[in-house]
């Protein structure tokens, strides 16, 4: 058997507090066997530049290899040029994607030292997956290197069309790089399909009918592949959480209340403002919601040296004061709101509380959480999902009342018509999204992207 090498920019090295189950490491959790390796950024910034060769831990059988970052690489390759310019571009916001040249020559050279720290580490059968936009250059770095082992990369955002993706400086050279590795995956055919009309309006290059390309005599296999989660594992875990303390304290303080449900990083992909707005319509419009539901909106800080987050930042504290400072009563706030992160666990309880989840990006991948509130909840007594139309989860998940995010009216008919839904209609909108979570789940979503890497049908 071949071993697995995973690489992204973020690696869950377990800490003494245990593993960190962010979505990729779940994810990834049954695809990892003892021996494979996960390599990528250690989450640490230096004063001086990255070290290579890279450091290595070990855990459970995993190798974990990693290499810093120094401050100015961390600004110019993280803040600047993937998060400053990747990141708004592929969620379809060009008015604020910030170009500047080093930044991107920056980024090339932080690829080019993964692939170096990298490259002495791969036996000739290792199998090598790449994640997300920070590394799109890492393939073709690793084919300089001589690498000939079969390499695929994941792209966890959205992908969007020509239109979009031609406002990028060095168009070309970024979806060059694409095509270097032997698989590129998607989560959704819409995404898939704006890459391979990117390649073939800017690169000139025609997609066979199997969806493959072929530059410079190599072919690289553009494959749909929406990422689940560990379905089983998240809904015990929610019912673990039920008899624990927080859900229990949780449920104190509701008081009988209805809970509404969000949790996003601090993004403005995530469509907070416009969330938090139709909640303030909701109550202002059914003022029978008033003292009878309570939002509570986890918006772990991200991303906190990039402009855009800090003012969106200022924004939300803004929409959220208004918001209670008018409709709270002196024994009921309309929203909590939280910049912490909370722990999966406790996650898992409170979506089963929830009443409605509500999931409303402008643009997401995919969006976990909505698959996570699903598989939380309690099948004889459900919750509704609100899902943005714009999140790659609502491809699969159409049975969730959808959502256009732009729209806080819309938001505030839809947190309506949740509250207000009857049992039978939650039930079966439930489980029919319940089938598609267990169907669609972590597992799967490896083994199809390791079944295409290696050759075979998924
Ligand atoms: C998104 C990206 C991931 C990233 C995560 C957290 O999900 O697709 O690649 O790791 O956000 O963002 P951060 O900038 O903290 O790594």
């Amino acid at each position: 058997m071949s071993r697995l090498v995973i690489v992204s920019n973020r690696v869950p090295v377990p800490t003494e507090r245990g593993p960190r189950a962010g979505g990729l490491a779940v994810a990834m959790a049954d695809a990892l066997e003892p021996g494979s390796l996960w390599f990528g950024w250690s989450g640490k910034r230096t004063a001086r530049a990255a070290t290579v060769p890279a450091v290595l831990a070990e855990a459970d059988g995993i190798s974990y290899a990693t290499i810093d970052l120094s401050d100015y690489e961390y600004r110019l390759f993280y803040s600047g040029f993937s998060n400053g310019v990747l990141w708004p571009l592929l969620h379809f916001r060009l008015g604020l994607v910030h170009y500047r040249s080093e930044e991107y020559q920056c980024y090339r050279a932080i690829n080019r030292r993964f692939a170096e720290a990298l490259a002495p580490l791969l036996g000739p059968d290792d199998v090598i997956w790449v994640h997300d936009y920070h590394l799109i250059p890492l393939g073709e770095e690793l084919r300089a290197r001589g690498v000939t082992n079969r390499i695929g990369f994941f792209l966890h955002t959205p992908f969007v069309p020509p239109e979009v993706f031609r406002a990028l400086p060095r168009a070309e050279q970024i979806l060059a790089s694409l095509c270097a590795y032997d698989v590129v995956g998607f989560h959704t055919e819409e995404f898939r399909r704006g890459f391979l009309r990117c390649v073939h309006d800017i690169l000139g290059l025609a997609p066979d009918a199997d969806h493959g390309v072929t530059m410079g005599g190599r072919r690289a296999q553009a494959i749909v592949d929406p990422i689940g989660i560990d379905a089983e594992g998240f809904a015990a875990a929610a019912e673990r959480a039920w008899r624990g303390n927080e859900v229990r304290r949780m449920r104190a303080s509701m008081a009988g209340r209805a809970l509404a449900i969000g949790v996003d990083r601090l993004d403005y992909s995530k469509g907070l403002v416009q969330r938090l707005d139709g909640f303030g319509r909701l109550l202002a419009q059914h003022p029978e919601h008033r003292q009878r539901v309570s939002f509570l909106q986890v918006a772990a800080r991200s991303r906190e040296d990039v402009n855009e987050y800090q003012e969106l930042r200022i924004a939300l504290d803004r929409i959220v004061g208004d918001t209670i400072g008018q409709y709270s009563e002196f024994d009921w706030v309309p929203v909590r709101y939280m910049t912490r992160p909370l722990r999966r666990g406790t996650l898992a309880g409170f979506y089963r509380v929830a009443r409605m989840g509500v999931v409303t990006p402008l643009r997401d991948g995919m969006n976990l959480v909505a698959k996570e509130y699903v598989a939380a909840q309690d099948s004889r007594d459900p919750g509704v999902l609100i899902l943005s139309r714009f999140a790659g989860a609502a491809e699969e998940l159409t049975e969730a009342l959808i959502v256009n995010p732009f729209d806080p009216d819309e938001i505030a008919d839809a947190m309506h018509t949740a509250l207000t839904m009857r049992l039978e209609e939650r039930q079966a909108r439930h489980r029919a999204l319940r089938e598609k979570v267990w169907a669609s789940t972590a597992r799967r979503f490896s083994e199809q992207f390791l079944a295409a890497l290696a050759g075979r049908d998924g």
